[in-house]
């Protein structure tokens, strides 16, 4: 899900306004980095696992006196942290490490490939792009401290590439970017070999953090003025308790929804195999977990989700579907398409373009098949044509949209609850967020940034929502 560029503004957070300073105990912490003289400059791609490892990373530096800046100039330290997830994503960190290679001014500096395309490369890196000094992979982010001392005295080729480990990515301290909504990894790697992807490959085998452990971090931020947690995995819902008290997944969520000070509870990503009745139940009786849940699908087609090794079929995830319906409030969902997959027929889109209209989904994300080396798909074939995955992502989206734009005017007239997380100044605009992920504009400004608001809409768009203030009672 949101598979897109996201750049860590170090030092800079999200949604204020010439560059202000949030009052949050965190960032309090990071400003103690300053006059070290040491900069670092970290730029993220893809998923929010991503965003988060690099605010882990960050805290790891700033913790050894390194101070975060919002230009890759001014930094000693260029971190790329990395997505292989398609091709095109892969790529990235190959154009931006091309504007170093005959860069004087690059040679003091040290550059280092994080994330899933340092895991994929390895220590090809280092013949590909001489420029490059430390190769880490998630599951080598504990050994970072080590790392970095490595590189502190001196030496030019640091790797960190084993797989083989049960370790979580701990840190004392994280710089968080988003001062709204703070994320939380409870499970890092992933077991499941789906035949189209790369992440079994670049983040190890599953591992899941102690319930405690989740617990008493949520109680830091609800310390630090967080109201809003997003608990991350690749599979999310795979979390179980490896300490003795065993809570399942479902019962982690009710007791981080009822650690006091936390309003908003999200998780991302959930696989269809582990979305169990319990996890509705949970959200029914805890209204602090959010109405929303996003469920990739990935292709409507049975036989498609067979050869993908999805572990379910489309009856299957209807019933899913269908259990999720039924809660006592409505629950806004959103998923993952995959067009153009190892022979993917008209007829299997077909059946994607229905599921579609069955569901109703408030979001979807959509992407070309993309083959990803050492995956079991990259062996089938990609058997596509280029221009029919475009054909069928397009046509795929225009069903989308009209379906968003149907649902979002049912909504004209009605009253939400949004956290605003950004405002535009100059529109006299704020961006608040309604529980259930939907984006509502309404006239505001900076002073309610982070607070809770009543929204009623007004008009809407396929995208997001525009309303006006009500009075709170
Ligand atoms: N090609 C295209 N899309 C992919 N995804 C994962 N692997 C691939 C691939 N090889 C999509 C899936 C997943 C989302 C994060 O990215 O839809 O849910």
């Amino acid at each position: 899900m949101g598979h897109d560029l996201i750049q860590i503004g170090a030092g800079q957070p999200q949604g204020l306004p010439g560059g202000a300073v949030p009052a949050t105990a965190e960032f309090a912490i990071a400003s103690t980095g300053a006059g070290t003289g040491k900069t670092f400059y970290i730029e993220t791609f893809g998923c929010q696992m991503n965003v988060h490892d690099s605010e882990k990373v960050a805290g790891v530096l700033v913790q050894r006196g390194y101070r975060p800046v919002h230009r890759h100039e001014d930094a000693d330290i260029i971190l790329y942290n990395t997505c292989s997830i398609r091709e095109k994503a892969a790529q990235k960190v190959f154009s931006r490490l091309g504007a170093f290679r005959k860069a004087t001014s690059a040679e003091k500096k040290i550059i280092g490939v994080l994330g899933c395309v340092a895991q994929q490369e390895g220590d090809r890196f280092f013949e590909r792009a001489p420029q490059v000094s430390l190769v880490c992979g998630s599951a080598s982010y504990p050994q970072l401290p080590d790392l970095l001392a490595q590189i502190e005295s001196g030496n030019r080729r640091v790797k960190g590439l084993s797989l083989d480990t049960e370790d979580c990515f701990e840190t004392e301290f994280t710089r968080r970017d988003n001062r709204f909504r703070a994320y939380l990894t409870i499970i890092e790697g992933c077991d499941q070999r789906c035949a189209f992807c790369v992440v079994p490959m670049t983040r190890g085998p599953e591992r899941s953090r102690s319930g405690a452990k989740i617990i008493a971090e949520c109680q830091r931020l609800a310390d630090a003025g967080y109201t809003e947690i997003q608990l991350l995995g690749q599979i999310v819902n795979a979390w179980r308790d490896p300490s003795a008290a065993r809570w399942s997944f479902a019962e982690l969520l009710s007791r981080v929804a009822e650690v006091p000070g936390i309003r908003r509870v999200r998780f991302t990503t959930s696989h269809p195999r582990y979305f169990t009745p319990d996890i509705v139940q949970a959200i029914d009786s805890h209204p602090a977990l959010c109405d929303q849940i996003h469920l990739p699908v990935q292709a409507g087609s049975s036989d498609v989700l067979a050869r993908m090794s999805r572990g379910y079929s489309r009856e299957d995830y209807l019933e899913k579907i269908d259990c999720v319906r039924k809660a006592r409030r409505a629950i806004s969902l959103s998923t993952d398409i995959i067009v153009g997959f190892c022979s993917e027929s008209d007829e299997d889109f077909e059946k994607t373009v229905t599921l579609l209209r069955e569901v109703e989904y408030d979001q979807v994300f959509s992407f070309k098949f993309s083959p990803r080396p050492n995956t079991a798909a990259s062996e089938f074939g990609d058997t596509v044509p280029e221009e029919v995955k475009s054909f069928r992502l397009a046509a795929l989206q225009e069903v989308q949209r009209q379906i968003q734009v149907r649902r979002n005017q049912t909504l004209v007239g009605q009253k939400f609850e949004v956290l605003v997380e950004g405002c535009h100044p100059r529109l006299g605009q704020a961006v608040g967020r309604t529980t259930s992920n939907r984006v509502l504009n309404f006239p505001g400004d900076s002073d309610d940034l982070g607070s809770y608001r009543q929204v009623r809409v007004t008009s809407v768009g396929p995208n997001s929502l525009v309303g006006e203030r009500v009075e709170e009672n």
